[in-house]
């Protein structure tokens, strides 16, 4: 699996040194588009902040997503209505139309270029049909000004579509530089390759300060913000209640002619298609095939699947990008953006936006630095109901008391080693074998084999780790145990 197509740009945040031993009002944990923005808007109202990445700037889904900034989020907001209701369905656009409404302002005054073209949502079948008709009904309860069409005009197999016009896309990397250049213009130190490894919440109410200890050294903090996609250091029910699932995107040299859109289908295997257009050119994105970290068998399928569907549907398409890369998707269907339950309400998390992050990020963002200046936030995700999280927890995760209940044995006794311990034996890329023992370092669960990528991914939350046991992503904070191959 190879390397997202906006990474042929390069990001350099200006050298910074680890602050050891500093304390400092906020240190932010990941430098994706959740943390820099919570940097950036908090700086802004004068708070010293320092960002702390496991890897380098984007490293996570920000600098591999297919960055559509949208309101309309294939049929999230009538699955969301009924689930929750419309005034929940209401809060969710309003948040989600924030964090457009942001980047049009962060875009236009930071230089960085942006199109605007509709957005779309197309069935291919009778079913999907119904389920686009339910989204119309909730788009026009919400009063947005959406247009149904029974055909659309596109090269690939579309029968009616919902449109909404005046939406966004931008490119990724692009929009992660500015706000590098923008934090950085305000002081704040972006400290690459110092994952967050322990969190000590000191003290109590006004005079708790949290010590922070990374790869990269120790400093401390008045509030933590976890802006790390899953809640990393949490073994509780906020880590729980989150499903990792990983996508794929190719990108292929495109001469154009797709009429001007961002589509996603509402059937599965979803299909998400959007150009890109680069000097006298175009590239075409095309998405989909997501599944449950490490659930999916023939994992190398994934990216050919999209290069047969392109080959079909755009056949003077080149290929020249395969990536993939994974969200988290929260049972009560709405992002998070608050205090972790254990963080004596220093430590706070904000994620979980079930890939679409482009216009939840800004939106838990200012919902985050507006609760931590004791402001009442200006927009929220709304509420979820009780019976809408039942649902989702049943169709969704099975497994999920299986996870409480190891949370609870977590918490009430030191879980007993066990005396034989699964191992693996994989090859890296580079040749070598490792034989990496199996058991995922978060809370235990049984890792298996990525083949297209290469990697151990484990099933509950989303950790994945190298051939060779390396720690690549999740909420997990340590490497494998490697056993000697002799
Ligand atoms: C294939 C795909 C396509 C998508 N397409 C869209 C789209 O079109 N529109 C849209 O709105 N959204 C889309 N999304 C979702 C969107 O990209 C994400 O929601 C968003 O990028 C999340 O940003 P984030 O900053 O919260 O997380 P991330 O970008 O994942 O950043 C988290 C960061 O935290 C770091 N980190 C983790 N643990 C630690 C630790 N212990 N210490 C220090 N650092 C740590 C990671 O290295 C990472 O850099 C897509 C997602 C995927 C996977
Ligand atoms: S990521 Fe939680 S058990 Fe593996």
């Amino acid at each position: 699996m190879g390397t997202s197509f906006w990474r042929r740009t390069t990001i350099d945040p200006p050298e910074a040194e680890f602050p050891e031993g500093e304390h400092v009002d906020i240190v932010v944990v990941g430098a994706g588009f959740t943390g820099l923005i919570t940097a950036l808007i908090a700086a802004a109202r004068g708070s010293s902040v320092v960002v702390l990445e496991a890897h380098t700037v984007g490293a996570g889904a920000s600098g591999s997503t297919t960055a559509k900034v949208s309101v309309l989020q294939g049929t999230r907001l009538s699955t969301i209505r009924s689930h929750h209701g419309l005034e929940t369905a209401r809060a969710y656009a309003e948040a989600n139309q924030y964090g457009l409404d942001w980047w049009a302002e962060f875009c236009g005054s930071h230089g960085v270029d942006v199109q605007r073209p509709r957005a779309v949502t197309f069935s291919r079948g009778v079913k999907g049909t119904n389920t686009l008709r339910a989204e119309k009904r909730t788009l026009d309860a919400l009063g947005l000004p959406a247009r149904w069409y029974d055909r659309i005009d596109v090269p690939f197999p579309a029968r009616s579509a919902v449109e909404l016009p005046d939406q966004m896309q931008l490119d990724p990397v692009d929009a992660l530089a500015a706000l590098v250049r923008a934090t950085s213009a305000l002081g704040v130190r972006i400290i690459e390759h110092s994952r967050v490894t322990g969190l000590d919440v000191r003290g109590h109410d006004g005079d708790a300060r949290v010590q922070v200890r990374s790869d990269g050294g120790t400093c401390s903090a008045r509030d933590v913000v976890l802006a790390t996609a899953s809640p990393a250091l949490d073994r509780g029910p906020t880590v729980a209640s989150m499903e990792a699932e990983r996508s794929y995107l190719c990108a292929f040299e495109y001469p154009g002619g797709l009429e001007e859109g961002m589509y996603g289908s509402v059937e599965s295997p979803v299909r998400s298609l959007r150009t890109v257009p680069v000097s006298d050119r175009e590239v075409l994105l095309v998405g989909g095939n997501g599944h449950r970290t490490g659930t999916a068998a023939g994992t190398e399928s994934k990216i050919d699947s999209l290069r047969e569907y392109a080959a079909k549907h755009f056949p003077s398409a080149e290929f020249t990008h395969g990536w993939s890369a994974q969200d988290f998707h929260p049972v009560t269907l709405l992002p998070k953006s608050g205090p972790m339950p254990w963080g004596k309400g220093r430590v706070h998390f904000a994620g979980g936006y079930s890939k679409w992050g482009l216009t939840g990020a800004p939106a838990a963002a200012g919902i985050m630095v507006d609760r931590l200046s004791g402001r009442e936030p200006r927009v929220s995700f709304g509420k979820p109901s009780l019976t809408g999280v039942l649902r989702t927890s049943v169709s969704l995760y099975a497994d999920l008391p299986i996870q409480l209940a190891a949370t609870a044995v977590q918490a009430a006794v030191r879980p007993p080693r066990p005396t034989v311990r699964p191992i693996g034996e994989a090859t890296a890329d580079d040749g070598e074998t490792c034989r990496v023992g199996l058991l995922c370092p978060h809370m235990g669960a049984a890792l298996s084999w990525n083949e297209a990528e290469r990697s151990w991914d484990c099933p509950w939350h989303g950790s994945r780790f190298s051939a060779c046991g390396e720690l690549l992503e999740g909420p997990a904070t340590r490497d494998l145990t490697r056993y000697d191959t002799t």
